[in-house]
């Protein structure tokens, strides 16, 4: 397996999109809006790829003021629950200390918020509605780069 970064315009870049709308969208019966690609061009995305196949993928946005959002967290059905979520967003964190920020949140879906929790993530404000479905604001800080 191999982690690494890409942008909109690599060619890693469909396949995430197809991994996010198989795992995110269409079990919410959603799909992509033109503004959330045009979101996407910014960022910086991450995937784990086992050869030409993508197993696992995140983004990142800048919110500025040393704060970063990951979003987008997905990982194939047959891939969950074996550390591959942890890995990813590890690697985020890493990629992230080194990049200067110093704060890292997310909209967790409250069924992901323990995986959250379980990285040391902790829960900020009041549950909100996203797509459709409840979430919590979580957020942790990043450490120094050693
Ligand atoms: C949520 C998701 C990203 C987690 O990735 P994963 O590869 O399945 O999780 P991991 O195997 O790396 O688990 C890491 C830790 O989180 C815990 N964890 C993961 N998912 C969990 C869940 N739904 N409930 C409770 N604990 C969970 C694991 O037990 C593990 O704990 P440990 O380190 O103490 O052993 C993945 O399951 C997924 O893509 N789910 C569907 C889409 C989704 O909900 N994305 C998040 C949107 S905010």
């Amino acid at each position: 397996m191999e982690i690494r970064t890409f942008r909109q315009s690599d060619p890693e870049y469909l396949l995430s999109l197809l991994l996010r709308y198989k795992i995110l969208r269409i079990p919410l019966g959603l799909t992509f809006s033109a503004a959330d690609l045009a979101r996407d061009k910014a960022d910086v995305h991450i995937g784990i790829f086992r050869g030409e196949e993508i197993l696992a993928t995140l983004t990142l946005t800048d919110s500025g003021r040393g704060s970063i959002q990951m979003r987008q967290v997905a990982v194939d059905d047959a891939e969950q629950g074996r550390g591959i979520g942890k890995a990813l967003a590890r690697y985020a964190e890493e990629y992230a200390k080194k990049e200067g920020f110093t704060i890292m949140h997310c909209h967790a879906r409250a069924v992901a918020a323990p995986f959250y929790k379980a990285l040391g993530y902790e829960t900020i404000g009041a549950e909100f509605i996203e797509v459709g479905i409840k979430h919590y604001h979580m957020q942790k800080k990043l450490g120094a780069v050693l």
